[in-house]
């Protein structure tokens, strides 16, 4: 008898790993024409103070290398499909947007060396928007809030990982579908809070074509953005809201995904954040958490949490990658199910009791 399982996809499982390796062959040349494009426009680059060590290069790779293999085996196992995260709209509106991120370079560096953090306050949209929102993360110009922040955010964030933040993200994938197991997937509903540019809904859609699916999210530019790239996939509703007061009933959700957000949140909104996220979920449904590693994740890894806020404007970083996530989720309901790290990000999943 084979040992083989007749059902593993072994050709799209090749596919995913080569995908992932051409992805980061081409964000690591990437990196390094933005690096000689901002050297040639003369500025330099952030000197970064560090008191906690990093993990060498080969540490780095290695861990790569799992995540990928990880990434493949969701494929293999039908969870994933094989290079969903491709951009729908084709390779030249991909080469558009490096371009744009390119001539944007200058700028760029010119506003991290003045620290400058604040040219999202020029904005009709900053209006009514919490302070901690409107301001520019990640030193983009307008914030979360300019159409130009959200066409640009996708090929920033692949630069920023080297490719690896596709994979990071379809890491929720394998404990959807460990909660789903048996269940018809018409009556589970999934919420994905601060959805963005919808990259984790799409990769959701193609893997489980019935559910119902929410996305939230605070910028209506970045939800333009969603719409565009879920579009020619079954409907997903996009509210506009904030994540502290969440449009939806109570105990609505089956599962709620969130990926990237508390970082970019103050304390005291990450602890309302988790008890609206609570509140929503069904008793016995999941939380199903994605952000940065924190401080104390990985062994010999903490400088690079140092890093990040200094060559990032993250107002909030510092006080997230030592904050108690565990207590906040258990303070709001939520029970262990299961973590994990993943190259730069960890997985928390949480049981609604
Ligand atoms: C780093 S991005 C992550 C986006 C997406 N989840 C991803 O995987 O790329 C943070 C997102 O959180 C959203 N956001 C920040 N504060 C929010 C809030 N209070 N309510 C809703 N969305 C918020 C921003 O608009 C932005 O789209």
């Amino acid at each position: 008898m084979s040992a083989v399982e007749p059902s593993a996809d072994h050709l799209g499982m090749a596919r995913q790993l080569a995908g992932n390796m051409v992805r980061f062959g081409w964000y690591s040349a990437i990196n390094w024409m933005a690096d000689r494009r901002t050297a040639a426009a003369g500025h330099v680059k952030t000197t970064v103070k560090r008191e906690r060590p990093v993990p060498s290069c080969a540490e780095l790779l290695a861990d790569l290398r799992d995540l990928f293999r990880q990434d493949a085996k969701l494929v293999r196992d039908r969870i994933a499909v094989a290079n969903g995260a491709e951009p729908a709209a084709g390779l030249a509106d991909h080469l558009g947007r490096l371009r744009a991120m390119f001539a944007d370079l200058p700028e760029a560096s010119e506003r991290r060396r003045d620290r400058q953090s604040d040219t999202v306050a020029d904005l009709a949209a900053a209006a009514g928007v919490p302070d901690y929102f409107a301001q520019d993360f990640h030193f983009q110009k307008g914030g979360y809030l300019a159409d130009e922040s959200a066409r640009l955010y996708d090929v920033q964030v692949e630069t920023l990982f080297y490719g690896a933040a596709a994979a990071m993200r379809r890491r929720a994938l394998r404990p959807i579908a460990e909660f789903l197991a048996g269940a018809d997937q018409r009556e589970i509903a999934l919420l994905d809070v601060a959805c963005g540019t919808g990259r984790l809904l799409r990769e959701i859609r193609l893997s489980f074509p019935a559910m119902h699916l929410t996305g939230l999210d605070l910028s209506p530019a970045y939800l333009k953005e969603a719409e565009r790239h879920l579009s020619g996939l079954r409907r997903v509703n996009l509210i506009a809201a904030n994540a502290e007061v969440i449009p939806l009933p109570d105990a609505s959700q089956d599962i709620v995904t969130t990926v990237f957000l508390f970082h970019e949140l103050p304390g005291d909104v990450r602890r309302r954040v988790a008890s609206e996220m609570a509140r929503v979920l069904k008793p016995g449904g999941r939380l199903i958490f994605i952000d940065s590693l924190q401080m104390g994740d990985r062994n010999g890894w903490d400088g690079l949490l140092e890093a990040f806020p200094q060559r990032f404007h993250e107002p909030y970083y510092r006080g997230y990658s030592i904050d108690d996530l565990d207590r906040i989720f258990a303070g709001a309901g939520l029970v262990d199910a299961g973590s994990a790290t993943a190259f730069l990000a960890k997985i928390m999943v949480r049981r609604k009791i």
